[in-house]
């Protein structure tokens, strides 16, 4: 068995083999190759440990997560946990790998991958709302994929910029892009034509202003609870289709859930990235400057095929550590 720790798991692939995994677990759901269970969520006390096993063609993956609201004031991360992957032939466990930094990586990468479908070929500049863990790994892909030269900044609790611009600028694979933090989502939205959220907010983050967001591509990545919400009504009158990964997600989070309930969205204009996905490769590529959203919830499935691909070259390079029973 392998273990693998943050600085390894980032050893085995590049942001392109990690968008790869999401591209071919898209792919996977799309032909219905998979067991994966709805997320199976526990909590006490408002925190949550969240359960997500899935099986594909050769392994099994199960994902553990802990989301305990009560962490950043302690200095402690938001999500941490543990990512088990098992061998599918024989149910031996094959590796052991870091949850929450799987987590930010296929999270940023299924961002990545929306922003490459859906936003407009030369968009140069990112806006970012939420400047935690998801929101650094969301704006290493949005760069990797769109010639960006300016990113936003803004987030609600976050005083003192410096650390997070600092973490930034480490891990963007392109120097100088400028970076500029924003007094609110107002002026972050206008200077945007990418607007990502990566959040844990209750109630929409931009003003519920068509004029202001219309020909944005949103990546709204923070929801995935009812009662939580980042978009206004606005980005539902506004696109002609919301991209998710499945129809859980409509029960899932209120971003898709509190509009479809109102009427401000209808069943018929939810449809999914790995449809988009297909209909682009076969081309038939997404109009460009429309309005755009991707609205994730995650799956298991990103958690497997990305561990999966990670545990394959660890053999092959010899990287992690090693571990008998
Ligand atoms: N879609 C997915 O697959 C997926 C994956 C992982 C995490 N998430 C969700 O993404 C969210 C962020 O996760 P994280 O690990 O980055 O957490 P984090 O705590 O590291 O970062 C969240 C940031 O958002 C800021 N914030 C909170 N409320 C805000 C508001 N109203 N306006 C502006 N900024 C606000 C916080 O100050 C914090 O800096 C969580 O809700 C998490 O559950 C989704």
């Amino acid at each position: 068995m392998i273990i693998l720790n943050e600085q390894e798991m980032w050893r085995c692939v590049s942001l392109d083999e990690i968008m790869g995994g999401i591209e071919r677990a898209y792919e996977i759901h799309r032909a219905g190759n998979y067991v994966m269970p709805d997320r199976y969520v526990a909590g006490r006390d408002g925190n949550l440990m969240l359960y997500m096993p899935c099986f594909i063609d050769g392994a099994v993956g199960t994902k553990m997560l802990a989301e305990f609201p009560g962490n950043p004031a302690k200095g402690l991360p938001y999500l941490s946990g543990l990512m088990i992957v098992n061998d599918g032939e024989t149910g031996t466990t094959k590796a052991i790998l870091d949850g929450s930094v799987l987590t930010a990586m296929r999270t940023g990468a299924s961002g990545g991958v929306a922003v490459k479908y859906l936003s407009a070929e030369h968009a140069s500049s990112v806006g970012m709302v939420g400047c935690g863990t998801q929101g650094l790994h969301q704006l290493l892909f949005a760069c990797h994929v769109r010639p960006i030269t300016h990113i936003y900044l803004y987030d609600a609790y976050r005083k003192d910029y410096g650390p997070f611009m600092e973490k930034l600028r480490a891990k963007l694979d392109r120097p100088g892009i400028e970076i500029t933090p924003c007094r609110d989502t107002r002026e972050l939205a206008e200077k945007s034509q990418i607007l990502i959220s990566a959040t844990q907010t209750t109630d929409p983050l931009y003003p519920d202003d068509e004029k202001l967001l219309e020909g944005k591509c949103f990546v709204a990545i923070g929801s995935w609870r009812p009662e939580r919400r980042e978009l206004p009504d606005a980005v539902s009158r506004l696109v002609k289709n919301v991209y998710t990964e499945m129809p859980y997600a409509c029960e899932e989070s209120g971003d898709l859930k509190i509009p479809l309930d109102t009427g401000v969205l209808i069943m018929d204009r939810v449809k999914y990235m790995e449809d988009l996905i297909a209909d682009c490769k076969g081309g038939n590529p997404h109009p460009q400057n429309a309005t755009t959203w991707f609205k994730s919830v995650g799956m298991g499935l990103y958690d497997i095929t990305v561990a999966d691909l990670i545990c394959r070259k660890a053999e092959e390079l010899g990287i992690g550590q090693r571990v008998q029973w």
